[in-house]
């Protein structure tokens, strides 16, 4: 059975792409390691814990990691997920507790005891993983790979006029994660746009199938007036859309290996992915960019995956 390692901020798109990992047969989530970014780490874990319990399957150790990004100030995505990062619906404290221990040791020690099995999965801003990297670069290479929910490539930015939020809260951290060895599968922000977008036919049905159908609908109560303002007539839901790229590899539709760095100083472009397309900087490779999924695709199993 594929392994998995699934380090997140945990907010209301966050928890729809646990629930997806966690009922999932075809892989085990083997930790989840919390950063903040949506919201405070002590809310992101919370939000974690609730969601494990929402998924009504297993209950993988949940993690709490970074405070804050490695060098930086942040604020908080309240705009998107409400103040608690489950858009306010008062959902009761969870019985689960976080476990003892450092986030970043826990997933370093998970990698060392499956060399060459586990693969990284990131819904939030890199500054547990590039710690990780930092703390112990060989243990940290016995990932798999690492698929990063990050960047805005082929649209503007949702964070600033280029930059997305996972990577311009911590882009220091992003630039040594794609630069630390391990494969990068980067699935960025547009992919869940377009066809991609949960319509309200989509949503009736994902919450008619299940509880847990019921509850990734609602904890996204927030999103979908976010982005209603925005013009979008759908649910934009960025981490399931990285999510299911790791669940359901078929769904992706146009891929492209290339080098892919991260800016961090610019005037306005900081945070900004740069993705060399046609090798202008003639650098090795260390990305894999998913350009294009089957958005159809995409609901249908996400739909299917919250009924069982
Ligand atoms: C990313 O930021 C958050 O709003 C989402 O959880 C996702 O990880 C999208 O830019
Ligand atoms: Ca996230």
């Amino acid at each position: 059975m594929r392994k998995l390692w699934i380090d997140t901020d945990t907010a209301s798109d966050d928890a729809v792409a646990l629930l997806m990992a966690l009922r999932e047969p075809s892989v085990q989530v083997l930790g989840i390691s919390v950063v903040m970014g949506n919201v405070s780490l002590e809310r992101a874990v919370r939000n974690a814990l609730i969601s494990v319990e929402r998924a009504g399957t297993y209950a993988p150790p949940v993690y709490a990691g970074a405070n804050k990004p490695l060098y930086r100030n942040t604020d908080f995505a309240v705009v998107c997920h409400g103040v608690d990062g489950l858009s306010d619906r008062g959902y009761p404290d969870p019985a689960l507790k976080a476990a003892t221990g450092n986030a970043v040791d826990a997933m370093l020690a998970c990698a060392r005891a499956n060399p060459g099995e586990v693969e990284l999965v990131t819904l939030g801003p890199l500054t547990n993983v590039a710690v990780a990297a930092f703390k112990d670069l060989e243990s940290f290479r016995c990932f798999k790979s690492v698929t990063i929910m990050g960047g805005a490539l082929r649209m503007p930015g949702n964070w600033s006029p280029v930059s997305e939020f996972n990577i311009i809260v911590d882009p220091e951290a992003a630039e040594a994660v794609f630069h630390a060895g391990v494969p990068v599968i980067l699935a960025p922000f547009e992919i869940c746009t377009g066809e991609s977008l949960f319509l309200q036919e989509d949503r009736d049905r994902m919450a008619t199938a299940s509880e847990a159908g019921a509850f990734a609908v609602d904890c996204n109560t927030v999103l979908i007036e976010y982005g209603k303002r925005l013009g979008l007539n759908g649910l934009c839901l960025a981490d399931p859309a990285a999510m299911a790229v790791v669940l359901w590899p078929e769904i992706v539709r146009e891929q492209q290996e290339t080098y892919i760095c991260v800016e961090t100083a610019g005037k306005y472009t900081t945070g900004m992915v740069i993705y060399d397309y046609i090798d202008h900087l003639h650098r090795p490779h260390n990305g894999n960019v998913i350009q294009r999924i089957d958005g159809p695709a995409f609901k249908e199993k996400t739909i299917r995956c919250l009924s069982k």
